[in-house]
This record gives structure tokens, C-alpha cells and sequence, in this order.
């Protein structure tokens, strides 16, 4: 019967995964999914016999409630530390059933006498899971915008790293092959160098870099879950962890792909560290304008694009957004949503906002395809995007967004960026943007703007 089951729940998966690559299909891709694990959840109790059906009901019951409430109360801009949470969850949990594993055997012989697969997964399971929930707690707090830096820098950072690589050999090694309260002690050392591997880990990486970080530490959770799969000798978690680290996997290639870096000048390369530039607030060019000059010059465009970013999250300004382009459809404008695949501070970040607001799909134009009509538009509306506009990236500098493609905005005729004051953008660089000879600064919340400049239109 459990077999069944398992198989039904891994169609579903398959299925909600590829249901989550389309922006039109993905809600129902996460339905699908849901119920697959739903499906594998109903699996495992029936395989497993451990647990009566009351019992079950009521941990499901109690589960549900908190993740409704999770759902419906997280505020839009906290989402990516939640998704950051759910990782390291995921992570510890996996930690947590390795560990029971090793606690259960290694008081009657050897993890090795046991057998060689729950001898290597079990440490390994530990310590993915551990470094999982320890890099998140660190991205958790970098999501945040709270700096953490890594306590060591330049060549004993890299010292460290090896020495941290090899105390986990070790570790992994002593806990396989002792016993009693020797694999005690060797779980609890390699316990603390995961932790500190997942906090290494993650302190180097530069803000602009931290889309991959995020994708990787989703796919490690999958990872480990898929070790303590091997562990416990569960198919089911086997399957479903190995489709959450591939699907992270590829993620995680997306995102390289996005910043224009590989994942191993990501995790090596330690591009900026999160610091602002200390140049990031010198500009001698602003031009400042306001709602209602905008909408005097919106008025007279035939066409717009709309480039949201981080700052129409915080503002919650997506709905006033969609109203404002709706309004200059109905004069003749065309206007398009031009999506950066890093903009906001979680993939698709964008995508998920403006789907609130009712904004059909097709106008929304991926970086690659919108690129190439910035040099035919009149207005480019930047509403609290920062980074993914800044033509500093096409320049070498050594900046943390060196190399990184962005949006080529300042080809458009005219550039309205909506922002509450010069601050620097998430990865801390100065935009040389702000000075451009076509743009014009409204400093406001990007809601406000949006709205001012709907009013004025409506009564032109
Ligand atoms: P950012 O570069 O972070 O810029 C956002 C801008 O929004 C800021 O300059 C801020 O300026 C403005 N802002 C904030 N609140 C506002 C409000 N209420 N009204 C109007 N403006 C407001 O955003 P971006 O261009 O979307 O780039 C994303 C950055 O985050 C990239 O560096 C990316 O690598 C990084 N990141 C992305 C992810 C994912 S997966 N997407 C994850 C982690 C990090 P003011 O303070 O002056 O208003």
C-alpha cells in the first residue's frame, strides 16, 4: 500500500515542480505539490505502523494551523526570510533523524559494523543538515539587511576553511568508528564544526551574491534529506529530497547564471562582503522631480516600462502600480513590466507581487527580452529597484555587482526612478545612474509616487 502511495506522491511532485517552471501554472504547481507531500506524509504512516491514526491526525492538525497562520500572516518583505527559515528547518530535521540513527546503533557496536551505507550517510546527513540550519540562520539575518561578517579575512580566511574541512573528515570518520560514549563526543564535535561550516559558509558572501547562496542552501536541505532518505532506508525521502537538491541545483545555476559567475567564484571569490562604498552617496547631477511632472510626461509617452524592485515589496505599492498602468492602457500607452531575475530578495520575488496585483503574465518581459527596447521607449518607471538598473555592473571596477547583466534603463529616453533618498542599493555600491543625464529623481515611497501620479493623471 505504502508503495502506492509513494508513487502517487512522486508523480505529484514531478508534477508540481513542473507546474512551478511557468509563472501562469505555479500556484497550482504548489497545490500539486502539497498534496504530494500530503500523499507521502499518509505513506509513511501507514509503512512505518509507529504512530496511531489519532495521534497522526492531531501532530497534522496542529502542523496545518501553524502553516496557515504562517501563510497568511508573513508580511510580503519578510517572505525571504521565511523561505530562509523553512531551508534550515529542513536542514535540521534531516540533522536530527541522522542523529537519532547514530544515538540508536552506536550503543550497541560501530557505525561501520552496521552497515557501510547508514555508516557514511549518517554523518553526512548531520552534517549537511547542520551546516543547512546554521548558513540559513546567517542568510536569515543577511535577508534582513543585518550585516555578519566573517571574523577572519584574506589569507586566514582561507586557512580556516581548510582547517574546518579537514576537522570534519575527521569527525565524520571518529563517529563512524567508535562507540558508546566515544560517538557522544564525536557527534557532538562534528555537530559544532557543521555549524560553524554553515556560518563560514555563507558570512564571505557579497550582498548582490546572496540569490545563490539562497537556491544553494535550498538545495543542501534537499540534500540532506535525500542522506537521511539512505539513513533510515526510506524511499520516499530518498525521492523527495533528491528532487528538492536537483530542483536547487538547477536554481542555483540560474542564479550564477543571472549574476554572470560561477558558483565557485560565489562561494570562493568573497565579492564584497556586504559594506557599503564609501562613494555610495556622492553624486553632483540629481535632477529632482515630482509625481505630477511624471505624469505630465506619461501622459505624453506611447511607451512605458515599469521596472519594480526590492523597494515595491517594501512599499507594498503593486496593486497601486497595476492601477497606474492600467490607467495609461486606457490613454494609448504601451506598457510592459521589465522582470531582472535577482530583483527583490528572493527568486521570483517579483513575479509573486505582481501576480497579488493581477498583472497578466504577458506583460511581464523577461531581462534578455526587454533589454533590446530600452533605445525604442519613452518612460522607464523604476519603482525601488536599485542594483539590477546599476550600470555600474558593465563597468570594471571590482564592484560586488562586477560583470552582473542588469536592466540597460538608461538607454530609454527618459528614466523616473522612484526612491525615498540617495541610499545605496542591496549589494551597497553608488548608482552613477542617479546622475544620468536622462534621469529624474522622484524621492518618495514608491506607493505615494504611484499614487500621486495616478491622481494627477485621472484628473488631466
Ligand atoms: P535593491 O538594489 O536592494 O534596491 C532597492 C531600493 O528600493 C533601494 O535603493 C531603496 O532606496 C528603495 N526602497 C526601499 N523601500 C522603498 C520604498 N518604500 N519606496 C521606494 N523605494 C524604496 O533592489 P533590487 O534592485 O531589486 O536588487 C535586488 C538586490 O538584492 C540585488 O543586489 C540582489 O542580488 C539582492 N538579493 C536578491 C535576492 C533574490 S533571490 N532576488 C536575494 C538576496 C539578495 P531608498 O532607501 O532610498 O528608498
Amino acid at each position: 500500500m505504502s508503495t502506492y502511495l509513494y508513487i502517487a506522491a512522486a508523480v505529484l511532485f514531478i508534477l508540481g515542480i513542473k507546474r512551478l517552471g511557468k509563472v501562469k501554472t505555479a500556484r497550482s504547481g504548489n497545490q500539486v505539490a502539497a498534496l504530494g507531500m500530503l500523499v507521502a506524509l499518509i505513506g509513511v504512516l501507514v509503512e512505518a505502523k509507529v504512530l496511531d491514526w489519532t495521534m497522526a491526525s492531531i501532530a497534522l492538525g496542529i502542523g496545518t494551523v501553524i502553516g496557515v497562520l504562517l501563510a497568511t500572516r508573513v508580511q510580503m518583505t519578510s517572505m525571504p526570510e521565511l523561505v530562509a527559515a523553512f531551508n534550515g528547518l529542513g536542514g535540521a530535521a534531516s540533522a536530527l533523524v541522522a542523529a537519532v540513527e547514530l544515538y540508536d546503533k552506536s550503543k550497541e557496536s560501530t557505525l561501520a559494523s552496521q552497515d557501510t551505507m547508514v555508516a557514511t550517510t549518517v554523518p553526512l546527513s548531520i552534517l549537511i543538515g547542520t551546516a543547512t540550519l546554521s548558513g540559513s540562520a546567517v542568510a536569515y539575518f543577511k535577508l534582513a539587511g543585518k550585516p555578519f561578517p566573517h571574523p577572519f579575512k584574506g589569507a586566514l580566511r582561507n586557512l580556516s576553511h581548510v582547517a574546518l574541512v579537514l576537522g570534519i573528515v575527521y569527525a565524520s570518520y571518529w563517529s563512524a568508528t567508535s562507540m558508546g560514549a566515544e560517538a557522544d563526543t564525536a557527534m557532538i564535535v562534528l555537530l559544532v564544526l557543521s555549524t560553524i561550516a554553515g556560518v563560514f559558509l555563507v558570512t564571505p558572501i557579497g550582498g548582490a551574491d546572496m540569490p545563490v547562496v539562497v537556491a544553494l542552501l535550498n538545495s543542501l536541505s534537499g540534500v540532506a534529506a535525500a542522506a537521511s532518505g539512505f539513513v533510515i532506508a526510506n524511499q520516499m525521502l530518498i525521492v523527495a529530497g533528491a528532487l528538492v537538491g536537483a530542483s536547487g541545483l538547477i536554481l542555483t545555476q540560474i542564479m550564477c547564471k543571472a549574476m554572470n559567475r560561477s558558483l565557485g567564484n560565489v562561494l570562493i571569490g568573497g565579492v564584497g562582503d556586504g559594506a557599503v562604498a564609501a562613494d555610495a552617496r556622492e553624486y553632483h547631477n540629481i535632477k529632482k522631480t515630482s509625481s505630477e511632472e511624471v505624469a505630465m510626461l506619461l501622459d505624453g509617452a506611447t511607451s512605458c516600462v515599469i521596472v519594480p524592485g526590492y523597494g515595491l515589496a517594501v512599499a507594498q505599492a503593486q496593486h497601486t502600480c497595476a492601477n497606474l498602468a492600467k490607467e495609461l492602457e486606457s490613454r494609448g500607452v504601451d506598457v510592459r513590466y521589465a522582470i531582472h531575475p535577482v530583483a527583490g530578495r528572493m527568486p521570483g520575488h517579483m513575479n509573486v507581487l505582481l501576480a497579488e496585483a493581477d498583472v497578466p503574465y504577458d506583460k511581464l518581459w523577461e531581462m534578455e527580452r526587454i533589454n533590446s527596447e530600452f533605445e525604442n521607449t519613452d518612460v522607464v518607471v523604476i519603482v525601488g529597484a536599485n542594483d539590477v538598473v546599476n550600470p555600474l555592473a558593465r563597468e570594471k571596477t571590482g564592484s560586488p555587482i562586477d560583470g552582473m547583466p542588469i536592466l540597460d534603463v538608461d538607454k530609454a529616453r527618459t528614466v523616473v526612478m522612484i526612491k525615498r533618498s540617495l541610499s545605496p542599493g542591496y549589494a551597497g555600491c553608488r548608482n552613477p545612474l542617479f546622475d544620468h543625464e536622462n534621469t529624474l529623481m522622484v524621492f518618495e515611497d514608491a506607493k505615494a509616487a504611484l499614487q500621486g501620479m495616478l491622481d494627477e493623471l485621472k484628473e488631466m
